[in-house]
């Protein structure tokens, strides 16, 4: 039987790479979906989360979802309206790192409560924090590397920072094979737990210029509104909550994670162009 996945935020980095793997897979069709009515092509339709109107339509025919929920304040209801629709689905949830030792009320573990309670079938995957984020203006709006300081807003604290190519991978393998991974949630991780002392003196191996680690000052953390909404997750992660590392892009991927040095020698180009 022919299967057919739908991605959620196939526009995205983790989406995307989904969608990527899962280009002529000979057992699951796999199209994704984006909010911009505008760019309808490359297979994706339209799926927005603010108007479930179009939801029906844009999942219709798919048996198995990968689901990046929303940043949205409002994710946990959306979700449940999405996974009722979906009832038969298997749903593979891109969550994070340390979700389900949430306490019951948190966000992030009220939209895997909404997954296990509603999805007949469901994966839940918890990925550490991406590299990605690390070249992606867009995720740390305040520059993480200007004038040679590295100003990530985790403290000293090891995170297990994880490739989305390899979450796409770990989730590519779940939505081809789903019933093997029925009901269970994988941690998703690089190889290694990394501080930022470890990443500033790999970007100063990679760049040839000195780089330092230092926090970001409490005047750039509560100036910026999206900073200020990731206080809890800056505070977990001084916690030392992401820094577990797993085996699961091995077991699940079928290939080592990319580790931190590997990915500063790929993306040298866009350190060394990061604003002075
Ligand atoms: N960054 C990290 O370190 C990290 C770590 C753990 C977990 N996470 C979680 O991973 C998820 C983000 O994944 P990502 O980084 O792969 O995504 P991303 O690159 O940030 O892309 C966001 C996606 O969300 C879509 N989107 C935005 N508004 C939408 C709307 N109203 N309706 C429908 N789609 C909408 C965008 O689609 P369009 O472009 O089509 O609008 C885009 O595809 C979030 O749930 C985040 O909490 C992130």
């Amino acid at each position: 039987m022919q299967h057919t996945a739908f991605v959620t935020g196939g526009r995205g980095k983790t989406g995307r790479s989904v969608l990527e793997l899962l280009s002529g897979d000979p057992v699951l069709a796999a199209y994704g979906g984006t909010s911009r009515r505008a760019v309808q092509r490359d297979g994706l339709v339209a799926f927005d989360w603010h108007d479930p109107s179009g939801w029906r339509s844009a999942v219709a025919g798919a048996d198995r979802i990968f689901l990046m929920r929303p940043d949205l304040d409002d994710a946990p209801d959306l979700v449940r309206q999405l996974l009722d629709m979906v009832a038969d689905a298997h749903v593979v949830l891109l969550s994070e790192q340390g979700a389900g030792a949430l306490a019951s009320g948190d966000w992030a573990r009220r939209v895997e409560e909404e997954l296990v309670t509603r999805a007949r079938h469901w994966t839940i995957l918890r990925p550490s924090w991406f590299l990605q984020s690390l070249v992606e203006p867009r995720d740390f709006p305040h520059g993480i590397l200007v004038d040679g300081v590295l100003r990530l807003p985790a403290g000293a604290a090891p995170i297990a920072w994880v490739d989305v190519r390899d979450i796409a991978a770990v989730a590519a393998e779940i939505l081809r094979d789903p019933e093997m991974h029925d009901r269970a949630a994988y941690t998703v991780t690089g190889p290694d737990a990394v501080t930022d002392a470890q990443i500033a003196a790999e970007l100063s191996a990679a760049l040839g210029t000195p780089v330092h680690a230092q926090e970001p000052s409490a005047a750039i953390l509560e100036g910026d509104e999206m900073l200020r909404s990731m206080s809890d997750l800056f505070a977990r992660a001084r916690s030392g909550v992401f820094a577990e590392v797993t085996d699961t892009v091995e077991q699940l991927g079928g290939r080592p994670p990319i580790s931190l040095d590997a990915f500063v020698a790929e993306h040298r180009d866009s350190f060394a162009t990061s604003p002075a």
